[in-house]
Formats: structure tokens, C-alpha cells, sequence
């Protein structure tokens, strides 16, 4: 009775902070948040009021007047604004709740692969915080590797390749631990900025970040000669100084995809090269399971393919392969004592 009087108070759930979005899983209920890692805050006096975040704060970029910032708390995968990261993530899981707190929920963090242990202790001072005692924390690509239906507990190599917005991580796993792993800074972001510099370099064209995202997102191809599509937009040729309307299409941008592309594929050559014959046969049959927001360009997979010469595969929901991982924990406790950290 007390204990079902308990549960309604109380819940458990998953939490992962990406650089571009922030993701909440309750035990009970699923995904129950998934909006952008943004802040608009306003100062007031002394004190930094947040004005609105997430969803609402994404039509606030580019237009806050000098009285307000806008702030994007993690980048590369690293908390760069903890105090500003903390009341977000507070708003986040009280917005979960209708507006109310949780009595303090246990928390399974996502934990990006490869930080440094200062990096790290930023994110684990945030869980223990805001969480309660039996908080855990796991690493991304154990989590990713579950959300995608590897079989990471068993005695097989599978290897993982997570493109977010701030990083890529590689991980080869076996019996639910990394065998071997590796991670760069090169993710969605990244892709953008290639993006940017290629249109100016090649057709003397000034896009924002924003837009090549949007570029990237709608007829972006991984592949030279993949399918073409094209974007029209107003942009500013830089010869004349003047906005004009263009089309930009999927193969005037895969040339600038192509160097951050290369850069994933080498940190993969990199992970496989350090493990042992047996998990390298397991992966040359298994073929690669692609993960994160990134994974959903276009033609990712057949570029990887025919670079490494390997079969590669696409998660089901790539974006949610890392939260639907961490959801499946909570409720495989076993697996959770066996794979979840307690401290930095
Ligand atoms: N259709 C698409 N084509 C290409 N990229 C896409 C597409 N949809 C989303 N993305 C990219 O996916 C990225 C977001 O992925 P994800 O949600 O995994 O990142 P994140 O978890 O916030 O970041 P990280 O874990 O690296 O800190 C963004 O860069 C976004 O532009
Ligand atoms: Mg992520």
C-alpha cells in the first residue's frame, strides 16, 4: 500500500543531454521530452532569469534583443554552462511531470563516450544533484548499442557508430563492455560548418549555421553521385554583396561533406585496427550499426560502405537509439548494476 502510494510520487527515469537535444524517458510512460539544449535567459537585477527554453527557444535564435542571451549549454558533447545546464534540466523533468517536481527520481544519465574525468564529474555533480542516491550513469554507446538491438551482452563483436551533433563515437562491444572505442569532435555541427565554408568557398554564397542545417537536413547526400535535390533560399552572393535567390542542390554540398565524412571513417579504421582477431572477424560479418541524429543523412551508409569496404546498417529511429537504450535499462535491472556507474 505505502509502496503504491510511494510510486505515484516517484519515478525512475533516463536522461540524455545532447548538444543539440536533450531527451527524457520515464519508466511509465516512454519519451516524454525531446526538445533542443537551448537557454534564452534575461539578467534581472542580479539574478539571470530564464525567459524560455527548448522548442520555444529555437525561434529566438539570431533575433534576442542585447537584454537577452541565448545559450547553448553543451557543446561538443561537453557541459560548457553547468549552473545554466542544471536549472534547464530541472524545468525539463518538471515539464514531464505537468509542471510539478518529481520527489527526487532516480536518473539514468546517458554519459558521452571519451571525456576527460574533469568533463565528466561536471555532468555527474549535475546527476547527483538534481537525482537520488541510486542514480547511475552509462556510457552512450553501451546505450545506443542496446536502443539499436545489438546483441551487446553476448560473447560477439558489434561495433557502433553514433553520429550526434557535437561528436562521433565508435565502440566495439562484447559481453556488455567496450572492447574498443574512439571519439571526434566531427558530428551534425561540424557537417554544418563543412557545409558553410563550402558554399562560400565554391559559389561565393553566405549561409547562416541554421541554414545548413536545414540544407543538410532536407536534400543532403553523403554520396557525389547520390540522388540530387535541390533547396531554393535567399542568401547573399559575397561578389556582389547582394541577396539573391538561389538553388542549392545535394551535389554542390557533398563535396564539403566529404572531409568531415573522411574523418568518421578514419576514427572507425582507428577502433577496428585495435582489437583482436576474433572481434574482427565478428565485425566483417556483422557489418556496422549506425546510430545518432547524423546517421540520418542521406547516403551515410553507402558512403561507409563502399569507403571500408563493410556492410553497414541504419538503427531503427537513429536520433532515439541512445535514449530508447537507456529506457530499456531501467527496466533490466540486472543489466543496469552490471553496466551502470555509480561515480566518476
Ligand atoms: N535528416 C537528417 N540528415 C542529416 N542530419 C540530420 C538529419 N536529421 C537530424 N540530423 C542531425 O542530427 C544531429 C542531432 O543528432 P542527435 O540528436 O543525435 O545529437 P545530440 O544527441 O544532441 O548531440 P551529441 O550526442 O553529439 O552531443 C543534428 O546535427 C542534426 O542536424
Ligand atoms: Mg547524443
Amino acid at each position: 500500500m505505502f509502496e503504491q502510494a510511494w510510486r505515484l510520487f516517484r519515478t525512475d527515469l533516463a536522461l540524455d543531454i545532447g548538444s543539440a537535444r536533450t531527451r527524457i524517458f520515464l519508466q511509465d510512460q516512454g519519451l516524454a521530452y525531446d526538445e533542443p539544449t537551448l537557454v534564452v535567459t534575461e539578467q534581472q537585477g542580479r539574478q539571470e532569469k530564464i525567459v524560455t527554453m527548448g522548442n520555444q527557444a529555437k525561434q529566438y535564435l539570431g533575433r534576442c534583443p542585447p537584454t537577452m542571451a541565448i545559450h547553448h549549454p553543451v557543446v561538443q558533447s561537453i557541459c560548457v554552462k553547468p549552473a545554466i545546464l542544471e536549472r534547464y534540466i530541472k524545468q525539463a523533468i518538471q515539464q514531464c511531470n505537468g509542471g510539478s517536481s518529481f520527489i527526487r527520481p532516480k536518473i539514468l544519465m546517458v554519459m558521452p563516450h571519451g571525456l576527460t574525468s574533469q568533463e565528466r564529474k561536471t555532468y555527474i555533480d549535475i546527476l547527483y544533484r538534481l537525482g537520488n542516491r541510486e542514480s547511475v550513469f552509462v556510457d552512450t554507446l553501451l546505450c545506443a548499442g542496446l536502443g539499436s538491438q545489438l546483441p551487446i551482452n553476448e560473447p560477439i563483436g558489434s561495433i557502433l557508430v553514433h553520429i550526434g551533433h557535437g561528436s562521433t563515437q565508435v565502440g566495439i562491444m562484447t559481453l556488455s563492455g567496450l572492447a574498443a572505442s574512439q571519439r571526434t569532435t566531427v558530428g551534425g555541427a561540424s557537417i554544418n560548418q563543412a557545409i558553410v565554408s563550402h558554399l562560400q568557398k565554391e559559389r561565393q554564397l553566405e549561409i547562416g549555421l541554421h541554414l545548413a542545417s536545414a540544407i543538410k537536413e532536407s536534400i543532403g547526400n553523403a554520396e557525389v553521385h547520390g540522388e540530387s535535390r535541390s533547396y531554393p533560399c535567399t542568401v547573399k552572393d559575397t561578389t556582389t554583396n547582394q541577396f539573391r535567390q538561389v538553388d542549392i542542390t545535394s551535389q554542390d554540398i557533398a563535396q564539403g561533406l566529404y572531409p568531415p565524412l573522411q574523418q568518421i571513417a578514419s576514427a572507425i579504421r582507428k577502433a577496428v585496427s585495435t582489437v583482436s582477431p576474433e572481434l574482427c572477424a565478428d565485425i566483417i560479418q556483422q557489418g556496422i550499426m549506425l546510430s545518432g541524429g547524423g546517421a540520418q543523412l542521406s547516403g551515410v551508409d553507402d558512403f561507409l560502405s563502399s569507403e571500408l569496404r563493410l556492410p553497414v546498417f541504419l538503427s531503427d529511429q537513429p536520433h532515439l537509439s541512445s535514449i530508447k537504450g537507456a529506457g530499456e535499462l531501467l527496466n533490466n535491472i540486472d543489466l543496469l548494476d552490471w553496466i551502470g556507474e555509480e561515480n566518476g
